[in-house]
């Protein structure tokens, strides 16, 4: 038994070869004397055509309509040198077995479908070329992302999914609660069942962990008390935040990627940043050359050679209050007026790093502290922040990143200062006392990533099952 990447690669070596090779029929062309079977097995993008003529065994199958799209076959032939143009070999089947037979509803046949429609079919999405392709080009994406870290002496941290810190203060957590009956048993006195205090408050006491707990929106936090003690550290996993931001670059649920540096500032975060970048974007280059090709043909024209730019060039810096200037400079109307101050908007971020620097990656220094989250360290000026933000073309904003306040007085008056909860943060406060570091991270949108190494314009399809405001199925 072969996959089909192996039968198709090294085809020419195998011709000859008896093999064995097991998919889903993607097309199937009957023809008077033969019959072609496109069969792929998700190993590539390519799939095997396979010749079933009227003396192989299993050929009833075809005439009476069991085999055809969307079926799942196995097949054994003999590799040959392909008579048409497409492909340079194809299977001479000997025998053709319809393990799983396909319904005629099965909703993806030959002719496109759109990819608004697919997100609707999620279940079965991954038989098509394009989710194929984004599949495989995610995993390739993650590989890279554990085989940089580990190659420079960083550790693999789990950083906790259920968490009582709200990491970003944004208010933007999903609560996680047993007070709520699952739903089986939810009714309309749903309210009443709810546990209270005298005063009429939730009582959380008698929730399960004893007090509220949330879905995490970063594991940055957690990362901090390992990098306090292992040095370099990282996490990848998945991250909640309840924005009811419907757009093509937010999800309910994404998966982040956080490197955590001690003994690093600001400058070695964004060098760290950019050689992963470079690292990842390379690592699929090299290693995902049919898929790629396939996004650059059909999904963004010429993706692959301004991906080769970005491992090649130096990434743009320059600092907030630059960047700010420049967008009161340019020419282009922006829905968001910008003013020193203010947050950068996804039209503003696009506009630097697509108009005003033709495509390179940019990263954003130095933000004022007044946008950015309690955590990051303040600079002498007083007004702004040791924070980072790096933009890309098509995405925006694919990093965000600080060093860390590692002093324990001005993180203290920070927390105050934004009416914070000190003694929820104690833990992290700890951290300061004994034994603070300089230190700096930052997070990446897995994603995002993915959007911007396939070219996908939405990220709902650059995840097998996306979570957005009103939308939770499969
Ligand atoms: O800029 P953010 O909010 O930073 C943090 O969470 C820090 N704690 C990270 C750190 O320093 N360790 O999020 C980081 C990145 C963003 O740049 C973006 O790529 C992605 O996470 N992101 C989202 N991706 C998809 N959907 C959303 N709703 C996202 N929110 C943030
Ligand atoms: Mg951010």
């Amino acid at each position: 038994v072969v996959d089909i990447k192996g039968g198709v690669d090294e085809g020419l070596d195998r011709l000859g070869q008896n093999l064995v090779v097991k998919g889903w029929v993607r097309t199937l062309r009957v023809q008077s004397s033969v019959t072609f079977i496109e069969v792929n097995d998700g190993s590539c993008l390519s799939n095997m055509q396979c010749v079933v003529g009227s003396d192989a065994e299993g050929y009833d199958q075809v005439e009476n309509g069991l085999t055809t799209t969307g079926a799942s076959v196995c097949v054994e032939g003999i590799l040959v040198a392909s008579q048409g143009s497409k492909q340079k070999v194809e299977l001479k089947v000997e025998k053709l077995t319809t393990v799983g037979k396909s319904d005629p509803s099965f909703p993806i046949q030959k002719k496109r479908v759109s990819r608004e429609f697919l997100r609707t079919k999620s279940h079965l999405r991954p038989r098509t070329n394009t989710f194929g392709a984004v599949a495989r080009v995610r995993n390739a994406l993650a590989y890279a992302t554990h085989k940089f870290f580990n190659e420079n002496g960083f550790v693999w941290i789990s950083s906790p999914i259920i968490t009582a810190s709200d990491c970003e203060g944004a208010g933007e957590q999903f609560c996680v609660t047993t007070l709520i009956p699952s739903s089986r048993e939810a009714n309309e006195s749903l309210a009443d069942a709810i546990p209270k205090t005298k005063d009429g408050l939730i009582d959380w006491s008698q929730d399960f962990f004893g007090k509220p707990a949330f879905l995490t929106v970063s594991g940055q936090l957690n990362a901090e008390t390992y990098a306090t003690a292992l040095s370099d550290v990282y996490t990848f996993g998945p991250t909640f935040r309840a924005e009811n931001s419907n757009t093509s670059r937010h999800l309910a649920e994404f998966w982040m990627i956080e490197p955590e540096l001690a003994f690093a500032n600001l400058d070695d975060d964004m060098a760290c940043a950019t050689a992963y970048l470079q690292y990842v974007v390379k690592f699929v280059l090299e290693n995902c050359k049919e898929d790629m090709d396939f996004f650059n043909t059909w999904i963004e024209k010429g993706i692959v050679g301004r991906l080769s730019d970005v491992v090649e060039k130096d990434f743009v810096q320059l600092t907030y209050t630059d960047a700010v200037e420049l967008l009161l400079r340019a020419k282009k109307k922006f829905e968001f007026p910008v003013k020193w101050g203010c947050d950068l908007q996804s039209e503003h971020e696009r506009y630097i790093t697509e108009q005003a620097f033709d495509g390179c990656p940019v990263i954003i220094r130095d933000y004022p502290k007044e946008i950015k989250a309690f955590y990051m360290r303040q600079n002498d000026d007083g007004k702004t922040v040791a924070a980072m933000d790096l933009l890309v073309p098509r995405v925006g904003e694919l990093i965000g990143g600080s060093q860390r306040e590692e002093r324990l007085d001005l993180l203290e008056d920070r927390l105050d200062d934004l009416q914070l909860n000190k003694e929820s943060y104690w833990w992290y406060l700890d951290l300061r006392r004994y034994g603070s570091v300089p230190h700096a991270g930052f997070g990446l949108g897995f994603e995002r990533l993915v959007q911007f190494a396939t070219g996908i314009e939405n990220i709902r399809d650059a995840i097998p099952f996306p979570r957005t405001p009103g939308s939770a199925e499969f």
